[in-house]
C-alpha cells in the first residue's frame, strides 16, 4: 500500500487557565480533573499588535480563503480595503514558475445599525494544479502584499494528504480562542506548571496552534468566530479587528467555516455571510450555512445548527441527497462539522443538539460517519461510538448504546465565559462520554491512510507537545473494528 501524506486537522481552543488536579474515574469514561481556571476576560485592546492595519493607502486587510469548488482545485480568497474598493484582482502564481495569472472578484459593502463595512472582497481563482504551492498577491503599488498556499494531492490519489483540523481554534474570539479570552498560562506553554494566576489571551491559543510540530494543512473551524454580536449594536469594528488578528493564519491555510450562534445576529442581512463566502452551490446547496467538500481523502459535510433542519426543509433535503453522494473510495474518510453538539455531558448547552440528532442520527448511522467535531460548549469531550436511534414513541428504547457504525463525537468548544460553566458536568459521567475536560486546546486529525487516522488533542496549558487525549481512529468503512480501546491515557 503506497503511503499517505498525514493530513491533519488542527482544532483549537481558547483557554483559560486551568489547575491540575487528579483525574477521576465515572460511570462512563473519565473525567479529568485538569480545570482550567475562570480569570477574569480582557479584550485585547484595539490598539494591539495583532490588529494593526497593514501599512500604506488602502492596502488589503482581513485577508482570509477557503476552498472555492468541491474538489480542491480552487480557491477563494476574500480581503477587505478600507478607503475605497481598489483593485478587485488576485495575481497569482506557481512557487517555482514566473508566468503569472489573475483573477477577477467581486466587492461590496454592508450597513448593520449604524456600521458601515469596508469593501470587502472576494475573487475565486480555479483550475489549479494539486499539490502545489501558489503565491498570491491583492492590492495595487506600493500597498501590494503577498501571500501563498498550498493545493493537496488528488482526490483519487491514495496519497492524499488531509488535514483537517478541526477545531475550535476557533473560537478566536472572544472568549473562545479569541481575541478576548486569554486565559493561557505562560509558564505552562513554556513547559512549566507553575503559577497559573496571570491569563494572556487567545493570541497564544494561536501560537500554541502554529507551533504544534504535526502542521495542520487545514484548520476546522466549528463557530463562532468574532463574536461581533456581544458588543453593543453588534458592533462589527469587531469582525474587521478578528479578521486582521487570525489573518497570519487564515490568509495561508483554508479555514473551512461552520456558523455559530454568534454567526447568526438573528436579522436576515448577516454579516457573516458577506465576510466569509464558501462554496455551498457546488455541493448543490441552496445556502452557505450548509455545504460540503471534498478535501484530499476526506468528504467534510458542514451543517447549520440554527438553520431549519427539520423534514422538507432545504437543509434536510440537502443532507438526505448528500450521504449517498460519498464514494468511500475516493473520500474514505467522513467527517461533519456543526456547532451544537448532539452527544454533550456538561450542563451548559445540555440537549441543545437534541432535537437536530433525532432527525439526521440514523443517516450518520446509515452512512457510517468517522467523527463528529461541534463546538459551543466551552470545554472538551469525546464520545464513545454510540447511537441513539431506536426509539420511537411507543417503544421506551431511549438509552444511547455502543455502536460501532456510529461516528465518535467530539465537543471542543472553547472558552472565556466568565460564568466558568463548563466546569459543571452531569454526573455520574454518562456511558456515552468517554472523555471530558474543562478546559481547551487545539486537536489534530491525522490521517494517515484508508484504514487509520490518529487523533490527539493539545490543551492549551501545556507545551505544544502534551497530548491530553489521543487515540487511533479505524475507518468506519474500510476498518470497521472497535477502537474504544485505542485512547492512550
Ligand atoms: C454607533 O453607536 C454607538 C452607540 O451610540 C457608538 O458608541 C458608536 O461610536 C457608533 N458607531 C459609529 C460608527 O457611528
Ligand atoms: C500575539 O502573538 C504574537 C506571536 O506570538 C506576538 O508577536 C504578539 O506580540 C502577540 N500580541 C499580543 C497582543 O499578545
Ligand atoms: C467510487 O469511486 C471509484 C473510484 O473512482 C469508482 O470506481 C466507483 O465506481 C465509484 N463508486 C460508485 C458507487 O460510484
Ligand atoms: C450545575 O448545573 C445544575 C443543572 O443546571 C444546577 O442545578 C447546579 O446548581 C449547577 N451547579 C453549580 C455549582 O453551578
Ligand atoms: C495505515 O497506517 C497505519 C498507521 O500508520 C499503519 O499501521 C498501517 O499499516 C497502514 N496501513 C496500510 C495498509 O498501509
Amino acid at each position: 500500500m503506497r503511503s499517505w501524506g498525514s493530513f491533519v486537522v488542527v482544532v483549537v481552543v481558547t483557554v483559560l487557565c486551568l489547575i491540575l488536579n487528579e483525574a477521576n474515574v465515572c460511570n462512563g469514561g473519565s473525567t479529568s480533573s485538569f480545570v482550567r481556571k475562570v480569570e477574569k476576560t480582557i479584550d485585547m485592546p484595539l490598539d494591539s499588535d495583532v490588529f494593526r492595519v497593514p501599512s500604506g493607502y488602502n492596502a488589503p486587510q482581513q485577508v482570509h480563503i477557503t476552498q472555492g469548488d468541491l474538489v480542491g482545485k480552487a480557491v477563494i480568497v476574500s480581503w477587505v480595503t478600507q478607503d475605497e474598493p481598489g483593485s478587485n484582482t488576485v495575481l497569482y502564481w506557481k512557487a517555482n514558475d514566473k508566468q503569472k495569472s489573475s483573477a477577477e472578484g467581486k466587492v461590496l459593502t454592508y450597513k448593520f445599525y449604524n456600521y458601515t463595512s469596508g469593501y470587502i472582497h472576494h475573487c475565486t481563482i480555479k483550475d489549479l494544479v494539486f499539490n502545489t504551492k501558489y503565491y498570491y498577491a491583492l492590492g495595487v503599488g506600493n500597498t501590494m502584499r503577498q501571500f501563498w498556499f498550498r493545493t493537496l494531492l488528488k482526490l483519487d490519489q491514495m496519497f492524499l494528504i488531509l488535514l483537517v483540523s478541526s477545531v475550535n481554534y476557533m473560537n478566536l474570539n472572544l472568549c473562545e480562542f479569541n481575541y478576548n479570552s486569554y486565559c493561557i498560562s505562560y509558564e505552562a506553554l513554556n513547559g512549566k506548571h507553575g503559577d497559573l494566576g496571570q491569563s494572556y489571551d487567545s493570541n497564544l491559543t494561536l501560537t500554541h496552534y502554529e507551533n504544534n510540530p504535526t502542521k495542520g494543512q487545514t484548520v476546522l473551524f466549528v463557530g463562532d468566530l468574532s463574536y461581533a454580536d456581544n458588543y453593543p449594536f453588534h458592533d462589527n469594528v469587531r469582525w474587521d479587528t478578528w479578521g486582521r488578528f487570525v489573518e497570519r493564519s487564515t490568509a495561508y491555510q483554508p479555514w473551512i467555516w461552520t456558523a455559530g450562534n454568534h454567526e447568526i445576529d438573528f436579522v436576515p442581512e448577516i454579516p457573516f455571510t458577506r465576510r466569509y463566502h464558501v462554496p455551498y452551490k457546488a455541493s448543490g446547496s441552496t445556502a452557505p450555512l450548509w455545504y460540503s467538500i471534498k478535501r484530499a481523502s476526506a468528504y467534510i459535510i458542514v451543517l447549520s445548527s440554527y438553520s431549519a433542519y427539520g423534514k422538507y426543509t432545504p437543509q434536510y433535503k440537502w443532507l438526505e441527497q448528500e450521504f449517498p453522494k460519498v464514494n468511500r473510495t475516493v473520500t474514505p474518510w467522513l467527517i461533519v462539522l456543526m456547532h451544537s453538539p448532539w452527544y454533550n455531558s456538561y450542563n451548559y448547552h445540555f440537549m441543545e443538539g437534541e432535537t437536530m440528532r433525532v432527525m439526521y442520527e440514523p443517516w450518520f448511522v446509515k452512512y457510517k460517519v468517522d467523527v463528529v467535531y461541534a463546538g459551543h460548549v466551552h470545554a472538551y469531550e469525546r464520545s464513545e461510538r454510540v447511537s441513539n436511534i431506536a426509539y420511537n414513541v411507543v417503544n421506551g428504547i431511549c438509552t444511547p448504546i455502543s455502536d460501532q457504525s456510529a461516528p465518535v463525537y467530539i465537543t471542543i468548544g472553547d472558552g472565556g465565559n466568565l460564568e466558568g460553566l463548563a466546569t459543571n458536568m452531569t454526573e455520574p459521567q454518562p456511558k456515552y462520554s468517554a472523555y471530558r475536560e474543562a478546559s481547551f486546546g487545539h486537536a489534530m486529525f491525522d490521517i494517515k491512510n484508508r484504514t487509520h487516522a490518529y487523533y490527539s488533542w493539545h490543551r492549551n496549558q501545556d507545551g505544544y507537545a502534551v497530548t491530553a487525549d489521543s487515540l487511533w481512529f479505524f475507518n468506519r468503512y474500510w476498518n470497521p473494528v472497535d477502537d474504544s480501546t485505542t485512547a492512550v491515557s
